[in-house]
């Protein structure tokens, strides 16, 4: 792993901070393997993982985008390429059998509006600002945005954001439904750390599905209907089902 991802474990919560403040933590080639690397191999070198927070450094932002001084002298076919490994690592994280949830404080704009995006839920602070301002680079976004914002926030709202490019306040993600709360500053680590905790202590293979399942709704890949019958019935004959029905019926809390 490199030095512009830090990596923290506080007994299985493990925190991501993407660490460029200088550059507004914006995505580079570094981030972006950092984060590929982590979430397809690196997480497996922490015992009893929970879930992971992803955050910016710095008190500025989150993440301001892609880095854009990479976009200089690029052939189109090493476009498509940055921008496939950005969808590439992104869809990682929206799969990771864990729950990721992205703590954001300042600038969450282009690519790293995308990264939260990608992540299974978003808690802000209220001075955060948000936006995809790619058209006024005479872009688009390319880590997934387009298809991602539509189907957090509705058709029309994204296209008036991606079109103009304006940024957003936290208040307007969270009542339009990008975001799931707003906390001040100093309760932004917190509350992430303490919905991972409880989610810890539901049955780990149910949450797994959980989000495949959700994940289903939102892709071609399988159909989720047929995904969400077959897998209730494998979890029915499973331990971790028969320790939660048993507990229930034992009135006592369960051991998973
Ligand atoms: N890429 C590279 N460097 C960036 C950056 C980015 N996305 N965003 C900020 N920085 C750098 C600035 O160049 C500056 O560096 P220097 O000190 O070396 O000049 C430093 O971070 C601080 O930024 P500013 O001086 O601009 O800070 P500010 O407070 O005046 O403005 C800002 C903050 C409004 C966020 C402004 O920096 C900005 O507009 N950044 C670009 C945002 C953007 O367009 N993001 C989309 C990128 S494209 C993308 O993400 C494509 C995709 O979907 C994959």
């Amino acid at each position: 792993m490199n030095d512009t991802i830090v990596v923290n474990n506080n007994d299985g919560v493990v925190t991501l901070t993407i660490n460029r403040p200088k550059a507004l933590n914006a995505i580079n080639h570094d981030v972006m393997s950092g984060l590929n690397e982590w979430f397809s191999k690196g997480y497996q070198e922490i015992d009893g993982l929970k879930g992971v927070i992803i955050t910016g450094s710095g008190d500025k932002a989150f993440v301001a985008g892609a880095d854009i001084k990479q976009f200089t002298e690029i052939s189109e076919e090493d476009g498509v390429k940055l921008s496939k490994y950005g969808h590439d690592t992104y869809s990682l994280i929206e799969n990771f059998p864990k729950p990721v949830i992205a703590a954001i404080d300042g600038f969450t704009l282009g690519g790293g509006c995308e990264l939260a995006m990608a992540c299974h839920m978003r808690i802000a602070t209220p001075e955060s600002k948000f936006g995809q301002p790619e058209v006024n680079l005479g872009l688009i976004p390319g880590y997934g945005g387009t298809q991602r914002l539509p189907l957090l926030i509705g058709k029309a709202k994204a296209m008036e954001l991606t079109l103009t490019g304006d940024m957003f306040t936290a208040d307007q993600a969270l009542t339009w439904g990008l975001l799931n709360y707003v906390v001040p500053k100093d309760k932004l680590m917190e509350k992430c750390s303490k919905i991972i905790s409880k989610i810890a202590t539901k049955g780990p293979i149910a949450v797994a599905k959980a989000i495949t399942a959700i994940n289903a709704f939102y892709t071609n890949d399988i159909n989720g209907y047929e995904f969400e019958y077959e897998t209730f019935g494998e979890l029915l004959i499973g331990d971790e089902c028969k320790e939660g029905v048993a507990a229930f019926i034992e009135k006592r809390k369960p051991n998973f």
